[in-house]
């Protein structure tokens, strides 16, 4: 009984030895560690639900990129759907461990979080209903113009509207709801990037978009994370690698061309 009861508490020992290695291995699926990235799934084609409905997980640019570089460095990728002006709270108190959603490091944001290198540029268009032919803040006079809530539209779209004056902003929290809004009429206009404009008007054949000329330095996307994050430097080594060896190229030609001839020959 005695002896039994020793190797038994051997063998435990032995065991918990073991595990306790394993952990620190990389590998082993069983203790794979889990990311957390924070997006805003209403930004197509960065991050979409394929279906109107948003059943089903987030697809898009960012989704595959940051497979890629969670893939690279062994840790289980988790995407967590959130308003986009809900990103950076979850970063600051570290609910997530970092965020693509086509977000610009701009000097504000860096203030409370911290950013990869840009891995893809854009530019502000206006969105309104076809027909509609406004080229500039200026054509915006007198009207309602939509932007999404903590967006740098939203900040260009202030600033402009300072300065021209009789703007109203009208900030929501989803493109998508910047788009039914626009489509229903109850506002004029709204301030999309161009690539996701794109991604809309190509299902809403009443919409038109028309890039903005005086649009400003406030472009380009970047990974974020909360402030001195251990990935940070890890994932911008990776991100390094995927310009280098042309994996960024192709999911921008997967994304960016590929996707919209697709959708382009479906109609
Ligand atoms: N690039 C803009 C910004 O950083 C808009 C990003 C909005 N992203 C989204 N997934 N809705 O503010």
């Amino acid at each position: 009984m005695k002896r039994r009861a020793l190797i038994l508490a051997f063998s435990l020992i032995a065991s918990l030895g073991t595990i306790a290695g394993c952990g620190n291995s990389e590998g082993g699926d069983s203790d794979t560690q889990k990311v957390v990235m924070a997006t805003s799934a209403d930004y197509p084609p960065y991050e979409f639900y394929e279906t109107a409905k948003g059943e089903g997980k987030p697809v898009g640019f960012d989704i595959d990129i940051a497979t890629y570089i969670t893939d690279e460095l062994g840790y289980e990728l988790e995407v967590k759907d959130m308003d986009f002006n809900g990103i950076i709270p979850a970063l600051q108190s570290k609910r997530v461990d970092f965020a693509m959603s086509g977000m610009t490091p701009t000097e504000e944001r860096k203030q409370s979080v911290d950013f990869s290198s840009i891995y893809y540029d854009a530019k502000n268009t206006i969105v309104a209903a076809t027909g509609s032919d406004y080229k500039s803040y200026q054509d915006l006079t007198g009207k309602k113009v939509g932007v999404q809530l903590g967006t740098t539209q939203q900040e260009e779209a202030k600033t402009k509207a300072e300065e021209i004056g009789d703007i109203t902003i009208e900030p929501r929290n989803k493109v998508s709801d910047l788009i039914q809004e626009v489509k229903a009429g109850r506002i004029d206009a709204a301030i999309i990037e161009d690539t996701v404009a794109k991604g809309y008007i190509n299902t809403n054949p009443d919409l038109a978009f028309t890039p903005i000329e005086e649009s400003g330095e406030l472009s380009g996307s970047a990974i974020a994370f909360p402030k001195d994050s251990e990935l940070t430097e890890k994932f911008e080594n990776v991100l390094q690698e995927m310009k280098e060896n042309g994996e960024l190229e192709k999911l921008v030609k997967k994304w960016f061309e590929d996707y919209y001839e697709e959708q382009d020959s479906a109609e």
